[in-house]
């Protein structure tokens, strides 16, 4: 089986921040479920909103690689963004229309691999894609029709995994340290053991250089409760400010 074929199997079993911890009982669809997940989002990724800047892209023309649940493709929206998104899921893509049709938005969304866009060149204003780009077999691909769909000046915003990050080294401890098998890099474990099998984490090093052809790109670590949960505050001191979990990206064509 293809390694995108995988990816999906994993991704259809729900869409990413829609699992029971975090939605408990409450019915798949329903308004109130659609909300349990964004008040989730936002209180534990709360950094997503300045990244972001939603409310700046008022009016303009935008696509979202990997929609998922559809929590920030409904606050472009809200922001009066002119929306287009698409997800390599059946499961993201009927849970995002359904939560359009819910809150009276409107957006053109499509099941693909987002390795080939059908787009024309010099589309879109804006591409936003967060925690995405990495669980794909090849991102590189992702990127360079990223850059492609770009008008020139159009700008990309999205956020890939950061190696450098306290979760890695919790997960590199787990399951390679306490298994015997410390010479386990930390890319094989995020590969292995995170989310949907392939899964790929940077630096920021190699992050400018994914999008060295864009003009201008700056990154951001950030620290997440992912890398602080079940972990003595006192560890964290160990770490430098620059690891984190995720890794923030604006690149300009
Ligand atoms: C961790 S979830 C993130 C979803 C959403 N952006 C969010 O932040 O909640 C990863 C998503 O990426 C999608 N995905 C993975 N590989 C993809 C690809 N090659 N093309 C399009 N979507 C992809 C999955 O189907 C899944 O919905």
């Amino acid at each position: 089986m293809k390694l995108n074929e995988e990816v999906r199997e994993f991704w259809e079993q729900g869409p990413c921040g829609s699992g029971d911890i975090i939605v408990g009982e409450l019915k798949p669809l329903s308004r109130e479920w659609f909300e349990q997940i964004e008040e989730h989002r936002y209180r534990v990724e709360p950094f997503i909103h300045s990244i972001a800047q939603f409310p700046r892209h008022h009016g303009k023309k935008l696509l979202e690689v990997g929609v998922g649940a559809g929590t920030d493709h409904l606050q472009w929206a809200r922001a009066g963004a002119h929306c287009f998104g698409v997800d390599l899921t059946s499961a993201a893509i009927e849970t995002t229309k359904a939560r359009f049709s819910l809150y009276g938005f409107e957006s053109e969304l499509q099941r693909l691999d987002a390795e080939v866009l059908p787009f024309e060149d010099e589309s879109f204003d804006v591409v936003y894609s967060w925690g995405v780009i990495h669980h794909s077999e090849k991102p590189e691909r992702i990127i360079e029709e990223i850059r492609r769909v770009l008008k020139p000046g159009g700008q990309f915003i999205g956020m890939l995994y950061g190696r450098r990050s306290p979760l890695v080294f919790k997960f590199w401890v787990k399951h390679a340290l306490l298994k015997g098998r410390p010479w386990l890099s930390f890319s094989d474990v995020v590969w292995d053991k995170v989310e949907s099998v392939g899964t790929k984490a940077y630096t920021e090093g190699e992050l400018r250089s994914l999008f060295e052809k864009f003009g201008s790109t700056e990154t951001i670590p950030l620290i997440t409760t992912y890398d602080t949960d079940h972990w003595p505050h006192w560890i964290s001191k160990f770490f430098p400010d620059s690891w984190g979990w995720f890794i923030g990206i604006r690149a300009t064509k």
